[in-house]
């Protein structure tokens, strides 16, 4: 983070590894200053930190509502936000892969905030419990799903990770 954050009124961030510079307002969020920007991923769905379709993973601090999060004081942070789950070739993740063939996506609108929020938690723990992804996914409010689908997506995706390591015996 810089010096220069509280008089910007824009700043230089490096979203998904391609570095940008974000024109900001006065007072404004991230999660504004994003999609002011162009990146309509980044979810507007209550602008005070409830729902989670907002979410990215911000720099060091990792997952962050970034309704929360004054866009001044990200200024020179790495932001990866869904798209950042592309691989270099343009292919979807696993996450993304078993979301599509499970229906754990319906009108999509909770969708990229859900995908970081798993993603997060692989990141943390490769073997996650049943138990484990629900708790990670208490922060998205999916309107749709009922959250199943969801839970098993993530779960196959897990399976499919390269560092997914056999679950020891009564982790489950
Ligand atoms: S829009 Fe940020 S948590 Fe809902
Ligand atoms: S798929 Fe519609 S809100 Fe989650």
């Amino acid at each position: 983070m810089s010096q220069e954050k509280k008089s910007a009124d824009s700043i230089h961030i490096c979203i998904n590894g391609e570095r940008e510079r974000l024109d900001i307002e006065p007072g404004e969020t991230l999660m504004a200053s994003l999609r002011r920007a162009g990146h309509y991923s980044v979810k507007n769905g209550c602008d005070e930190g409830v729902c989670g379709a907002c979410n990215v993973i911000l720099g060091e601090e990792g997952l962050t509502r970034s309704c929360l999060v004054p866009a001044a004081s990200c200024d020179g942070d790495d932001v990866m936000t869904v798209e950042g789950l592309l691989d270099d070739d343009g292919r979807l993740h696993p996450l993304q892969e078993e979301f599509l063939e499970r229906g754990a996506a319906q009108c999509g609108y909770c969708i990229p905030g859900v995908l970081l929020s798993a993603y997060d938690l692989l990141q943390r723990d490769t073997v996650p419990t049943e138990e484990a992804i629900a708790d990670a996914l208490s922060g998205n409010i999916c309107r749709c799903t009922g959250y199943v689908q969801q839970i098993e997506a993530i779960q196959a995706a897990a399976e499919r990770l390269p560092d997914a390591e056999p679950a020891a015996e009564g982790e489950h």
